[in-house]
This record gives structure tokens, sequence and C-alpha cells, in this order.
């Protein structure tokens, strides 16, 4: 374009310069790739979105699968229609979701530093802030130093507090043979045993229930529900989260982080007195671990204590309560099962079981396995790609060529079509049977704790909780009995479980 005096405009020319170096930089970018691509013997993965730009054919397909309970049945649709790696878009950003073993563990483990957890903390930040949960890198790594030492098997084998809460929950169980929801009452046993464990100071939602006591607003464990749906919803909204406004989310964040900041109080007070050396003469006294102290050994920063607490609340308390309310599903519906399960039971005599004796409890092992093959309670997983790298199977017309992950995409990771493959799992992959874990043998095609560095820290006291209660239950009642005709359903926020809950009746 000219000027009036014949010229090129000087603003003209500079939006020139900047739109070629724009188109230059992109070829550059697109040629480097190519011959990345050439180098890794990389093949074309196959594309499955009609909208190439947004992938909005597929986003309004998971939406309306959402809204019917089936979004992850249409995953494992998607996985039989177009293969075990396919090529999409989640808002614009190239998306590729595999059900592979061997590219889940390159994600995961082999290439873990070609990857980041993505935009996590734009949902979670209001509630997690930064901790193991939510940052990467540098960040990651030291909250993961400063975390694990308090799962060592001391404290993970501390069963009393378990036992303690035990007695809430029988309580809550009626025992005339109507119906109870057990999701609902596992849901509280688990936020009371991990705010015992975590802050040393249970929320005593089970008491809470017994007594009849209103729970209001500013009740923890609600608010904690709540801050936790809103993280959902946030995630589910993806990019347009900013525009959503939810202040009752807010109060919620605010209540949980008063109540936590009065423990951390507690824990700096701890940490000032605390003297190593007597530490160490006292040792064999053993008083009662606590989680917090733990960490206020290692720092006295204030909001990393309350950030740390709060990634691991939420880490562990749902998954714990959704294993828990899957296994017990699928045994309601399974008396074979719920009888072999009370003969290995009867081994203890009616008592309550050592860390050991659980440990030595095949059937049930087989029994949490299964659950959490069949509704594995972190279902669907993503990472973000930070460098151009490489996948080793899904491309090329027999999916078996390596395929490129430009910088910039996400790779999404489905555990649940994984452990629902048939040529893994055999023609009944579709059923809860315990027994098929006497014979596997299984890698990374077995994920539910995830693999890699950022395995999940609390698989062993998840475990070891969800067996101590199955025994405990098993012990005391010899019927467990469906009261839900109807089929499990995906109850999807940030954990699986059973969306119309478990309603059974139990006896004696
Ligand atoms: C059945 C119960 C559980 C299941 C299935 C489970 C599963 C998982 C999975 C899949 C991850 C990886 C998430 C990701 O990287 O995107 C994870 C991470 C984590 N889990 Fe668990 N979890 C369970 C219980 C617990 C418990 C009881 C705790 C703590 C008390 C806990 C603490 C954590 C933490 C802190 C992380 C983050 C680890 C890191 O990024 O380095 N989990 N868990």
């Amino acid at each position: 374009m000219k000027s009036d005096n014949g010229h090129l405009s000087v603003a003209t020319l500079a939006a020139a310069v900047v739109v070629l170096l724009y188109v230059a930089n992109l070829l550059q970018r697109k040629w480097t790739q190519s011959r990345f691509a050439n180098e890794n013997n990389c093949q074309p993965v196959r594309s499955v979105c009609k909208d190439p730009i947004f992938g909005l054919d597929q986003l309004r397909e998971s939406i309306a699968a959402a809204k019917q309970h089936r979004f992850l049945d249409l995953l494992q649709a998607r996985f039989h229609r177009y293969g075990n790696t396919y090529r999409s878009k989640r808002f614009a950003t190239p998306l590729i979701t595999t059900c592979e073993p061997q590219n889940i563990k390159t994600v995961l483990s082999l290439k873990f530093k070609d990857y980041s957890l993505g935009n996590r903390i734009a949902s979670f930040g209001p509630l997690l802030g930064h901790g193991i949960f939510t940052a990467d890198g540098e960040h990651w790594a030291s909250s993961r130093a400063m975390v694990r030492p308090n799962f060592v098997k001391d404290q993970v084998a501390n069963l009393e507090s378990f036992e303690e809460n035990m007695k809430g929950l029988l309580e809550l169980i009626p025992t005339d043979g109507s119906t109870v929801d057990l999701q609902d009452l596992f849901f509280c046993y688990t936020i009371d045993s991990a705010t015992e464990f975590l802050f040393g100071h249970s929320v005593q939602s089970l008491k809470k229930r017994l007594s009849g006591v209103q729970t209001d607003e500013k009740d923890f464990a609600n608010a904690f529900n709540y801050a936790q749906d809103a993280i959902a919803n946030k995630t589910r909204l993806g990019p347009l989260r900013v525009f959503a406004r939810d202040p009752r989310a807010d109060e919620s964040n605010r209540v949980c982080h008063d109540l936590v900041e009065q423990f951390v109080d507690k824990a700096l007070k701890y940490r000032e007195h605390f003297d190593e050396e007597k530490a160490a003469v006292d040792e064999d006294k053993k008083e009662r671990y606590l989680f917090l102290q733990g960490l206020a050994k290692q720092t006295g920063d204030r909001d990393r204590i309350r950030d740390e607490l709060m990634n691991i609340l939420l880490a562990g308390r749902d998954t714990t309560a959704s294993l828990l309310s899957n296994m017990f599903f699928m045994l309601a519906r399974s008396p074979a099962v719920w009888n072999k399960l009370r003969e290995e039971v009867a081994t203890l005599d009616g008592r309550a079981p050592t860390y050991e004796q659980l440990r030595n409890l095949t059937y049930l092992k087989y029994c949490l396995n299964e659950s959490l093959r069949l509704h594995p309670v972190v279902p669907a997983n993503s990472r973000l790609a930070v460098k151009d790298t490489v996948l080793p199977v899904g491309g090329g017309p027999d999916g078996k060529s390596p395929v490129l992950v430009p910088k910039g995409s996400i790779v999404g990771y489905s555990v649940y079509a994984m452990h629902r493959r048939e040529d893994i799992y055999g023609p009944d992959a579709h059923e809860y049977r315990p027994e098929r874990w006497a014979d596997l043998r299984l890698g990374w095609e077995y994920l539910p704790f995830n693999g890699g560095p950022r395995i999940c820290v609390g698989q062993q006291y998840a475990l070891t909780e969800a067996g101590y209660v199955t025994v405990r239950l098993a012990q005391q009642f010899a019927k467990l009995e469906s009261r839900d005709s109807g089929p499990w359903e995906e109850g999807l926020t940030l954990t699986l479980c059973s969306r119309n809950g478990t309603q059974v009746s139990l006896g004696h």
C-alpha cells in the first residue's frame, strides 16, 4: 500500500516485517520438526477431527456423552473406532490420545523431562496453591523430597486411627436390612482419617453425622467438597474458565485455608521448640506421628506447609473413598466373591489385622486390584509436551511406527480404556473377576497409581486404609446385598466413583 506521498508507510512496512518473521519462524519450526520426525522414523498418526482447527465436533460429542454419564465409554469407543493412538484438537491445541502402555510409559517415565502437567495450576491453584500436585520442575522435585519421607512404612502402618474411625462408620450402618449408601459414609471416613493423618486433628464428620449436627457452609468437609467441584468445573471449561465467576468457590477456598492455617500455626510453634538431639533420645517413646510436624521439621515457610497439606489432602481423600465405593458396588453384586473374602478374613478370628497380616491377605489384594482395574479412580490424565518429542508407537497405517509430538501438544492417556483392553485382560475384561489376578503379571498395562517419578506417594497408605476398612466390614457382616437395580454409572468429578452411590444392605 502506498501513502499519499507515494512511499510505503512505516506502519505498513513494520506489519509486513512482523508477518514475514512470523511465517519464517513457522516454516523453520516445521522444517526442524520434519527433520526430527525423519530422524526418529516417525509416521503420521490418524487424525480424527472434522473441525481441524478447534476440534469442536469432538468437543460436542464429549459434552453430550458426559451429560449422559458415558464419557469414559465414549473414550473407549473412540479407541475401537480409530485405533489405540489418534490425533485431534482440544480448544485449538494439538492433542494425541493413547491407551498404549508403551506410550504411557514413555510420557511418564522414559521421557519424563519432555513433559509438564500443563496448566493444572489455573484450575487447582485457588485451593491448592503451589505444591506437589500442582507444581512442575524444581518446585515439584523439592515438594516431593519434602513430602515423601512422611509416607514411610511406620507412618502408613499406624492402624489405630483407622480403627478409631471404624467405630463411627459401623454405628452409621443399619443392621436391620434397610438400605444405606456406603459411598456417602466412605467419603466421611476418609476425610476424617486424612485430616487426622495430615493435621493431627480429625474434622469428625462421622461423629457429626451420628450426633445429627447440621453442617453449615463454614464446615470444612462441605467447603472442601464444594471447592473440589469448582476445580472439576474449571478443568472442564478449559480456557473459557477465565469467564466463570463462582463466589461460593472463593468462600469455600477461604474456609479451607483458614482451618489449615490454624494447624500450620501449631506446627510452626512446634518447629520453634523442636530439638533434634532430644528427639533422637526420645525416639523410643514413639509419640504419635504427625504429618504436619514432619513437614514443619523441613521448612518454616507457612504458605509452603499449608499448600503441601492441601495438595495431599486433595490427592488422597476422594481417591481412597472412591476405591472403596466402587469396590463395594461390585462386591454387593458378587456374593461368591464376598463369601470368599470372608473366608480369607476368617483366618484373623475376628481380630483387627496388623499391617503384616493385611499385606498377606491375597484375595483381598485381588479384589482391590480388580476394582482399580475396572474402575480406576483416576481414569484419564494428560501431559503437555515442553519440547518436540516422540512416542514409540501409534504412527503409520498399522499404528506400529513412532509418532512425532510437537512442542505444545497435549498427550492424553486413558487408563480406563487400557484397563479394559481385551488383548491384555481377555474377553471378560469388562467383568469384575478378582481371580484373574492369580495369573496376571503386568507392567505398564496396569496403572491405577501412575508410574515414573510422579507415581502416587500415597499408594501404600491408600491400599492399607481401603484394605483395613474392607476387612473390618467383612468380619462384621455376613450379608452384603445390592439395593441398586441399575448398572454402575460413572460419577466423574476429579475422581471416578459411582454416580448413584453404593446403595446396599448389610446384615449379620
Ligand atoms: C486409591 C487411592 C489412590 C489412587 C488410585 C491414587 C492415584 C494417583 C495418581 C494416578 C496420581 C498421579 C496424578 C498425576 O500425576 O496426574 C497420584 C498422585 C499423587 N497421590 Fe495418589 N492416589 C490414591 C491415594 C492417595 C493417597 C491416600 C494419598 C496421600 C495421603 C495420595 C497422594 C498423592 C500425591 C501427593 C500425588 C502427587 C505425586 C506427584 O505428583 O509427585 N494418593 N495418585
